[in-house]
């Protein structure tokens, strides 16, 4: 998945854009969760508050990533137990995101409890280049 990036970035400047992302950050508009195990980064997730000043409920899902050696063992749900406790308790009520249509991340969110919008086409690029459709998420959370 391109989690915002592009495969021809190269891991370096992926890397550096990640340290400068992890640096410059501030916390009134972007949390970074990570999931460990024995002390290894294991995944991540981003949620990013909403700039409006009529939106302060809301906020994006960015970039939910589990290393593949430890994909199916629950860690994805995990995070995103956080990220809604994290969300919460900054007093957001609405979560939205938009992952590549007909990926596998599709099932994931639909699974824990994300309703399907609909679908933009030619929304971002998938990690090759390719102009793919991106399909939009929501979920309420309810006290
Ligand atoms: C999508 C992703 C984050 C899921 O993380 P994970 O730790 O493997 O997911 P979990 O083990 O917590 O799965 C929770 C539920 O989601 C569903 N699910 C997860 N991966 C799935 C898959 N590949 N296909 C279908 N359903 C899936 C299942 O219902 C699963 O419950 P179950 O294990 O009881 O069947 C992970 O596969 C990943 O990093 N993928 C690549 C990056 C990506 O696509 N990110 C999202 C883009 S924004």
């Amino acid at each position: 998945m391109a989690l915002g990036a592009l495969a021809s970035m190269g891991r370096s400047v992926l890397e550096r854009s990640y340290r400068d992302l992890v640096a410059g950050l501030d916390e009134r508009e972007r949390l970074l969760l990570v999931g460990e195990e024995e002390g290894k980064v294991v995944g991540m997730a981003h949620v990013v508050f909403s700039g409006a000043t009529n939106a302060d409920h809301r906020a994006e899902v960015q970039r939910v990533g589990v290393a593949t050696e430890v994909r199916g063992r629950g860690i994805g749900q995990d995070l995103m137990s956080a990220v809604e406790e994290a969300a919460r308790e900054h007093g957001v009520t609405l979560l939205w995101l938009t992952t590549h249509a007909d990926s596998d991340a599709c099932a994931f969110y639909e699974a824990i409890g994300y309703t399907r919008m609909g679908t933009m086409p030619n929304y971002s690029r998938r990690p090759d280049g390719t102009l793919w459709p991106g399909a939009f998420y929501f979920k309420e959370l309810f006290a």
